[in-house]
């Protein structure tokens, strides 16, 4: 566990610019900066960090946070990783606390999972480049395959040694690792052996780079091994999030704006080689839309890269819809026969492989087409089915533009009316539609079976109401709160000894707890700061706090905002007088809520009981009635002397 005062030291000297900066261009915009967001697609920059605040905050799709949660987002880290990602950008020594044994939180085992691995990674390299057996059969492999060092060593390549068959276990047990842990990772097999040996290693890493698995390649063909034995799933690797080289193909991915997918490590490793960069592997699965989404977020644009004889084509038809489903664009690259892109970029070389790439790449379209023609011929029939799997993928397309010209295209290609086509899509979208109508309505079927909830529409609305009553009251605390409200008392004294007895009706759990830190500061006569807020406490306090702390704008983007806000803050603070208006008013709102909320409910009860004939609860609720409308009146009385006089 890294230490309090490291954690307190990272804060201190993370700047969010610096953070964010490695990702995203900003542009100045008055004290803010401004850029696309990498979360979601947008055209107009509407990603806006404050440097002064040290958060960010997209005013497209919401999100928002500190430097580490914008990490912890982006990159895909946990939260150690990325204290540690930022740590290593600012030379902080990381001091790491001891902990107890039982200290067992799940973060600890994923960190802990991580640290065996590192030293797995360390024992197979070191295999590989310093024992006798290493370099010869290992490196000598590698070398004759047409690797250099520079690419060994960038992608960490390692050795498995034949025998002894436990040598890797006994040393990292002998160095005070967990053996349960080693087989959890799969390093270990349940006779206490390796489970890697005779094999070169390839880690398979994370998007910051760091080791999540390892694919042993067997050395000499074999029937009766399988090829490559990878690492089973574990709590820090699940297969369909990683995608083979993303930690070394994320920028260059980024600069180029495509990302190649291919099928085998060895295809990316001999493609980086040769300077094409921006490539992937799907480790021999299906690709899946977590890995689309991965992709997703450095560019827009994927090209598959196939090998001629393509067994997988139907696979790979299903992964070109995923990717339009994305809203992605794809295109089909098809290499000669007999070539994997290993071979191909290794003969060509990279201008070669650039020359093939401009005259052979194929929108998605013109290769399903192609394959349809292929089988087809002329034959009405086949014709007519290839149409319909292209108007298929044409369906999936979210951008109704796009499909309008993806349509003139079929037409063109498949020689038949616009007309036909756009009726025959039209059907396919109607479907799709009802799909997915459909399984929302499954959805909030379930989610009113579900035990408990209360989804009536009437309380949904009540509900909004409470939220935005109880949300104004925090918007002021963080806004104003260390503000004076008159010569004697801040906002937040005021707030907070106004509100004391009806804290617990607070029915928003974050709203609530947000309430509480301010309770808690206040005993100590402070009021706590927006870097505290926004730094130190949950994620989904740091996301109300970062949604409420610039309350004018709310939720929708306004293209002046930016300005509106700088102006904003070179202005005087509003009159004392107006503010503690404006505050009483808030308090005051939520009270008569709670009470007119209060009376409704215990109405309810009343007529229950009457209905059961249940004279003693029925008197009791009477009673109380009467001190709701009390408490009620009273309330709306000082509403009205103080906020509508
Ligand atoms: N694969 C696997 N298990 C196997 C065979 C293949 O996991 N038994 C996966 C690996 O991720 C491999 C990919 O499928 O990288 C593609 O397989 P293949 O083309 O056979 O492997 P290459 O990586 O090209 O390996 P090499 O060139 O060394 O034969
Ligand atoms: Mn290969």
């Amino acid at each position: 566990m890294i230490s309090k005062n490291t954690i307190a030291e990272i804060f201190d000297k993370m700047a969010i610019e610096d953070i964010v900066g490695d990702f995203v261009s900003l542009r100045n915009r008055g004290v803010n900066k401004l850029g696309l967001c990498p979360f979601h697609n947008e055209k107009t920059p509407s990603f806006t960090v404050s440097p002064a605040k040290n958060i960010f905050k997209c005013f497209g799709c919401g999100r928002g946070g500190n430097g580490i949660d914008f990490l912890m987002e982006h990159e895909a880290l946990s939260y150690p990783e990325a204290l540690r990602y930022v740590a290593k950008m600012y030379n902080i020594d990381v001091e790491e606390d001891v902990t107890k044994a039982e200290d067992r939180t799940e973060s600890l085992y994923r960190e802990s999972l991580q640290i065996v691995n590192n030293f797995a990674l360390d024992h197979y390299k070191d295999a590989l480049h310093n024992t006798d057996l290493g370099r010869s059969v290992g490196l000598g492999y590698m070398k004759q395959r047409g690797f250099t060092d520079k690419t060994i060593a960038t992608f960490e390549l390692g050795f498995a040694a034949r025998s002894p068959r436990n040598a890797f276990t006994q040393k990292a047990v002998e160095a005070g690792y967990n053996e349960d842990m080693l087989r959890a990772l799969g390093l270990t097999n349940k006779h206490g052996s390796d489970f890697f040996f005779d094999r070169i290693m390839f880690p398979i890493h994370s998007l910051s780079g760091l080791v999540l698995a390892f694919a042993g390649r067997i050395l000499k063909k074999n029937d009766n091994a399988p090829k490559y034995l990878n690492s089973p799933e574990t709590e820090i690797y699940q297969k369909r999030k990683i995608l083979f080289g993303m930690h070394l193909a994320k920028r260059a991915i980024r600069n180029e704006n495509l990302c190649f997918l291919v099928e085998g490590y060895t295809d990316v490793m001999m493609m980086h080689q040769h300077g094409v960069e921006n490539v992937v592997a799907t480790s021999g699965t299906a690709l899946t839309p977590d890995q689309i989404r991965i992709i997703k977020r450095y560019t827009e644009n994927i090209c598959l890269i196939f090998d001629a004889d393509q067994a997988g084509v139907k696979a790979s038809v299903r992964g070109i819809d995923l990717i339009l489903e994305a809203d992605m664009n794809v295109q089909i690259l098809t290499l000669p026969e007999g070539e994997d892109p290993d071979s191909f970029v290794q003969s060509k070389g990279q201008a070669g492989f650039a020359e093939y790439f401009e005259e052979e790449v194929k929108d998605f379209l013109l290769y399903k087409a192609e394959l349809g023609k292929l089988a087809t011929a002329d034959d009405p029939v086949h014709r007519a089915q290839t149409i319909q799997e292209l108007v298929d993928s044409i369906s999936k397309i979210q951008d109704g533009i796009k499909r309008h010209l993806y349509v003139k295209e079929t037409a063109a290609l498949m020689n038949i009316p616009e007309s036909a086509l756009v009726e025959e899509l039209e059907k396919k979208l109607e479907k799709n539609h009802q799909r997915s109508r459909a399984a929302e309505f499954r959805n909030a079927q379930k989610e009113k079976e579900k035990p408990n909830s209360e989804v009536s529409p009437q309380s949904e609305k009540k509900k909004s109401v409470d939220l935005r009553l109880e949300e104004n009251i925090i918007r002021i605390l963080i806004q104003h709160g260390d503000k004076p409200i008159d010569e004697e008392q801040n906002v937040t004294e005021f707030v907070i000894e106004n509100l004391e007895d009806v804290v617990d009706f607070f029915e928003d759990e974050t709203l609530k707890a947000i309430l509480e830190i301010y309770q808690e500061f206040n005993e100590k006569s402070e009021v706590p700061d927006l870097h505290y807020l926004t730094h130190e406490t949950s994620t989904e306090i740091r996301k109300t706090v970062i949604d409420l702390q610039e309350g004018r704008f709310d939720s929708h983007y306004s293209e002046n905002w930016v300005k509106m806000w700088d102006m904003d803050l070179q202005t005087q603070p509003a009159p004392q007088k107006n503010q503690k208006r404006d505050v009483q008013e808030a308090i005051m709102r939520f009270k008569l809520n709670k009470a007119t909320k209060l009376c409704d409910l215990n109405k309810q009860e009343i007529q229950k009981y009457e209905a059961e004939d249940n004279m003693v609860e029925y008197l009791k609720h009477l009673q109380i009635q009467q001190k709701l409308i009390e408490m009620r009146n009273v309330f709306a009385k000082e509403f009205q002397t103080t906020v509508l006089k």
